[in-house]
């Protein structure tokens, strides 16, 4: 791969890396506030962008490229509430979504087919992620600061499970069931 690709995809992974670190902040967040349902969200949300990371290092790891792993900064440590969380959460996976189009653009340019093909996954899990999140966020501003809402809500959001993308895995090589 060229190495304007390869730059690209570098900040990627590192993009993807700080989305997990965001999402484990916000997660440690909710615990503070004794919403666990919002935080097992939150923790699912963070082994997610984690396997997204895993998938651009395998791939950049595939092609013979170069692994730059950069510092990943910092994120947010809290927020005014769980709607204005949630509502940074969508935001991201908007900024997110812009970063996956400019990688598509680049790739593009470069007339890199095989890295387009691979940034297809990316462009369709964008759509869910935009809206899911902003499903809470809908959800959120129905219920307001009413606490028999958000208590139901975050409930329904101690439901979700991690499941491994198929054919992804944490570990090259490692079978459907590694991550
Ligand atoms: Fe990896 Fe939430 O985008």
């Amino acid at each position: 791969m060229n190495e304007k690709i390869r730059n690209a995809l570098n900040g990627q992974i590192n993009a993807e890396l700080y989305s997990s670190y965001l999402y484990l902040s916000m997660a440690s967040y909710f615990k503070r506030l004794s919403y666990d349902g919002f935080a097992r969200w939150m923790e699912v949300q963070a082994l997610e962008e984690l396997t997204h990371a895993m998938k651009f290092f395998n791939f950049v790891n595939e092609r013979g490229g170069k692994v730059d792993l950069k510092a990943i900064e910092g994120p947010q440590t809290s927020w005014d509430s769980p709607l204005r969380a949630f509502e940074a959460v969508y935001d991201h996976e908007v900024k997110v979504t812009g970063l996956i189009y400019d990688l598509v653009n680049i790739a593009t340019e470069e007339k890199d087919h095989a890295t387009s093909n691979f940034l297809q996954w990316f462009i369709t899990e964008q759509v869910e992620e935009e809206t899911s999140a902003d499903n809470i966020v809908q959800k959120l501003k129905l219920v307001g600061s009413e606490g028999g809402g958000l208590y139901m809500l975050d409930q329904e959001l101690a439901q979700r499970v991690f499941t491994p993308l198929p054919g992804t895995t944490i570990l090259a090589g490692a079978g459907t069931g590694g991550a």
